[in-house]
């Protein structure tokens, strides 16, 4: 293991990242010693951000947190999280829509690495209802997203300006 102590991954596209990530990333430190960020730079998604702003406004916002590292990786997740020497893939549940396709996910990749175990966090149910998706859908439209998403990132958003 990299350091000392449980070190877990926490994966995702993060177009943006959004307060429910945060709050997932802030309880998992609860649980291990290190969480890292992983920021995928191959996606399903079409992201709005590019890869170096979505690490970098990631980085901004657990720039106080020690416990919290922030790195892009490419290719397969469980390679990554085995070159890091990862015990934890982490995840987080919002709602039922979430299970199936996480599901899909935790099994694959205990297919294709099964010493690293994936774990699920419940979302806060504060942020239950947001997605990246939803969030950029509102900011687009002129809507006040100011409240859902952490300050560096906002910003961030403010100087792209409204509309695509
Ligand atoms: N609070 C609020 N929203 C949350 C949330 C939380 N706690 N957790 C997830 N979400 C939302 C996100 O905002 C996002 O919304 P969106 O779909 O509108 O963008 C969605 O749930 C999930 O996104 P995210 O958490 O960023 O993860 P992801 O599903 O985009 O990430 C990867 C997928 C990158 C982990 C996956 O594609 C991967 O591992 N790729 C690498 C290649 C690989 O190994 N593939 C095989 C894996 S089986």
């Amino acid at each position: 293991m990299e350091g000392t102590g449980t070190l877990a991954v926490y994966p995702g596209t993060f177009d943006p990242l959004t307060n429910g990530h945060v709050s997932l990333v802030k309880r998992g430190c609860q649980v291990f010693d290190r969480v890292v960020v992983a920021v995928a730079a191959s996606t399903p998604k079409a992201p709005m951000f590019k890869l170096s702003e979505r690490v970098a406004m990631a980085r901004k916002v657990f720039a106080d947190n020690p416990s919290v590292e922030v790195e892009p990786f490419s290719g397969l997740l469980v390679e990554y999280a085995r070159r890091k020497e990862a015990a934890v893939i982490l995840r987080g549940l919002r709602a039922v829509s979430d299970f199936e396709y996480e599901f899909q996910m935790a099994l694959m990749n205990r297919h294709l690495e099964r010493s690293i175990q994936t774990m699920f966090l419940m979302t806060d149910y504060r942020w239950m209802y947001i997605s990246s998706s939803i969030i950029k859908e509102a900011w687009r439209a002129g809507g006040d997203v100011r409240w859902l998403v952490p300050d560096p990132v906002y910003r961030c958003m403010m100087d792209l300006g409204v509309g695509d």
